[in-house]
């Protein structure tokens, strides 16, 4: 499959993961177990699935020397590179984004939230972000389940394949489509973090940054087929997606996805 070199990868896997407390007292929340490995370790083989193969983690607080211990320079996991940065306190997603923009130079990225965890290879929307290498782009999941999306972002679909604007733990949710933690930029991203504005609960959103590439008509994407799970929501959550895993495996290619 030929690939862009240029592309590259943004795995953030910080936070305080408040929501898995105690657990995350010991550990980081991105190295507790998914089935039989550390969670980080999906996000990293989905990232290698879709061809993206110089990647930077992001991490923070007080176990990032683990993230080391158990990626090393990422070439056994297929990566060519691996770098980490270190987020020092707990600013949000689009900060810790922020703090790749050197790794990223002028080249675009897809991001992805450590702690998400997909059944199928998400390679056709990084190649259709491939294709068209510009403004933003997300992965959506089609979920009916109300009270499950209002624990998440929420996408309100315009016309085109444009989302017109996500709305972050709705009480009301706009559709059936929640965002996922993969989201495609163009360079033009760690421009934006600069304008952002910390939100209520003081941090950089990453749905701000979605939202301005929305209000521009320039927000695509993909709705992912196959099971998707945040292992971070919530201790349940966490188990949903342990349960899921070790009975079906993640990251299947697509030839045999949904068999
Ligand atoms: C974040 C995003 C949210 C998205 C979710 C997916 O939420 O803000 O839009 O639906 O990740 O994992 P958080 O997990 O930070 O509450």
């Amino acid at each position: 499959m030929p690939t862009s070199p240029s592309l590259k990868g943004v795995i953030l896997a910080g936070g305080t993961g408040s929501r898995l407390f105690p657990l995350t007292k010991i550990t980081n929340k991105h190295l507790l177990p998914i089935y039989d490995r550390p969670m980080i370790s999906y996000a990293v083989e989905a990232m290698v699935g879709a061809g993206v193969d110089e990647v930077m983690i992001v991490t923070g607080g007080t176990h990032a020397g683990e993230f080391l211990r158990l990626l090393g320079n990422g070439h056994e996991a297929g990566l060519s590179r691996l770098m980490y940065a270190y987020q020092e306190n707990p600013g949000g997603i689009a900060e810790a984004l922020g703090l790749a923009a050197r790794f990223a130079g002028s080249d675009p990225v897809v991001v992805m939230l450590a702690d998400n965890v997909f059944e199928q290879s998400i390679v056709t929307a990084i190649d259709a972000f491939r294709a068209e290498p510009e403004g933003a782009r997300v992965i959506l999941s089609e979920m009916a389940d109300a009270a499950h999306l209002s624990h998440l972002g929420v996408a309100k679909l315009g016309d085109d394949g444009v989302i017109s604007e996500i709305v972050e733990k709705p009480a009301d949710p706009p559709s059936r489509f929640a965002v996922t933690g993969v989201y495609c930029y163009e360079s033009s991203v760690f421009d934006v973090i600069q304008t952002l504005e910390p939100s209520g609960r003081g941090e950089l959103e990453i749905t701000d940054v979605n939202n301005f590439y929305a209000r521009e008509g320039r927000l695509r994407y993909d709705v992912v087929q196959g099971f998707w799970g945040d292992a971070g929501e919530s201790i349940d959550g966490y188990y949903v997606v342990n349960d899921y895993v070790r009975e079906h495996g993640a990251n299947r290619a697509p030839s045999t996805a949904g068999a």
